[in-house]
């Protein structure tokens, strides 16, 4: 069988190499990919929202699969190019990757089917948005309705900041025409989790739940990123807390999008926040995410092709998926100064060292190969994965394989799991 890969980062990687564990996969190529992916598979130079290009170059190779990994190319229809085009692909259709592509039709279905999350009110005009966050005080959280790059939320602790935000997104446009209307919502408290489950539009499947860390800096301070790291599964997540998510949030929400006309096929993430009241739903993505990809892939045991052809053909039911009982920990190496402006092409070492430790597999997101050896390419450079019998033993065995990779101005959180 023969695979397309689509994106090129840390994510990615991991699937890459869980794919490769198949016996029924022959080959991967993967666009854009990066220079650990091509080490295994082979990169081809296309970019992960090139629809047209990723179509014609699935049809010309004979594909057998497009897994499209990332939010802007599920947003942008890739799925559905693909499907016309004869091309079997994995991820959600344009219309069902709405559920993160716009956070008003997110919250609307959440409203219509009484799904938890934080209350809310929409404007297309910023002197409403603005007259509604004095009517609610602050804190209160601000978010643009569009894809952002991760960025279009902005949670303000004073009105000040609030007003500026509805500017930023609203006025001066700051991501573009995400903001075009504007989501603000109450501010709530508590530990955040992660509950993903494979669907194919009818049965829910919940997977290992996980949990990211966005902060840049250590005790979650600092800027929020693309994820510094990331645990599964999480602590927090009891037994009988993941059979309540399941059927008042995962369940419910993949009948909403049936009954919406726009059934998900695919994998839903929920980013969850455990308030006093409950679990609320705070966004929902289209997708895997990353970093917790990286920490959750190692401990799935089921043949990831199995799933995916199973959710293809709507027998998801009938599908096993067994997970590990291991604990995993990702550790993300970012270059410095990420995620503002850092320098690119240093050269990395101890990654085979670090590899060989026990339990210990490093993902490449921004490196690329020079022939002879990895350079730094990006933000988030690497992400270290150890899986232990404990989270306790996973973290030290993370910061033992992190301590063996070395590259100038080399950032990463040292709480990763800790908190
Ligand atoms: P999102 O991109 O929607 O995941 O939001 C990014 C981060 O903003 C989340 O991980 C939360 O930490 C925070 N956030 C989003 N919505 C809220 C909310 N209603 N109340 C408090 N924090 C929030
Ligand atoms: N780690 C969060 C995300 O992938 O959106």
């Amino acid at each position: 069988m023969k695979i397309l890969m689509v994106g090129g980062g840390g994510r990615e990687h991991a699937l890459v190499w869980k794919l490769l564990k198949s016996p029924k996969v022959g080959e991967i190529h993967c666009a854009p990919g990066n220079g650990g992916i091509g080490r295994v598979a082979r990169n081809v130079p296309l970019a992960a929202t090139d629809i047209e290009g990723i179509t014609a170059y699935a049809v010309r190779e004979r594909m057998d699969w497009v897994f499209v990994a990332p939010d802007d190319p599920l947003a942008l229809g890739l799925t559905d190019a693909l499907e016309a085009a004869g091309v079997r692909a994995f991820g959600p259709g344009r219309d069902a990757a709405r559920i993160e592509g716009s956070k008003v039709f997110a919250k609307e279905l959440m409203k219509k089917y009484g799904i938890p999350t934080a209350d809310w009110a929409v404007f297309d005009d910023p002197a409403a948005a603005r007259d509604c966050v004095r009517a609610w005080g602050a804190p209160v959280v601000v978010k643009a309705d569009g894809l952002a790059l991760g960025k279009g939320v902005m949670v303000c602790a004073t009105l000040r900041e609030a007003e500026a935000a509805i500017d930023a997104i609203m006025i001066e446009r700051r991501f573009g025409n995400a903001g075009q209307r504007v989501v603000i919502e109450e501010c709530l408290t508590g530990p955040e989790v992660s509950a993903l489950c494979f669907t194919d539009g009818k049965t829910v499947v919940p997977m290992v739940s996980s949990q990211d860390h966005k902060r840049a800096l250590d005790g979650d301070m600092g800027m929020n990123t693309g994820g510094m790291g990331a645990i599964a599964p999480s602590p927090r997540y009891s037994p009988e807390l993941a059979g309540y998510v399941e059927e008042h949030i995962l369940k419910p929400t993949i009948a909403a999008m049936a009954r919406e006309g726009c059934p998900f096929r695919g994998v839903l993430y929920v980013g969850l926040m455990l308030t006093e009241k409950g679990p609320r739903v705070l966004e929902y993505n289209a997708r895997l995410g990353d970093p917790e990809t990286q920490a959750m892939l190692p401990l799935l045991e089921t043949d990831l092709v199995d799933i995916i052809e199973a959710i293809r053909e709507e027998r998801l039911a009938d599908c096993k998926i067994e997970w590990s009982a291991k604990s995993a920990v990702t550790v993300v190496m970012a270059s410095g100064g990420y995620p503002g402006s850092y320098r690119r092409g240093l050269p990395i070492t101890g990654i085979e060292a670090a590899q060989s430790l026990p339990g210990v597999t490093v993902f490449h997101a921004g490196t690329a190969w020079d022939g002879e050896r990895f350079l730094t390419a990006g933000g988030r450079v690497l992400g270290v994965t150890a899986l232990a019998g404990t989270l306790a033993d996973a973290i030290d065995r993370a910061y033992e394989g992190v301590a063996r990779i070395d590259f100038a101005d080399a950032h990463y959180r040292t709480d990763i799991g800790r908190r």
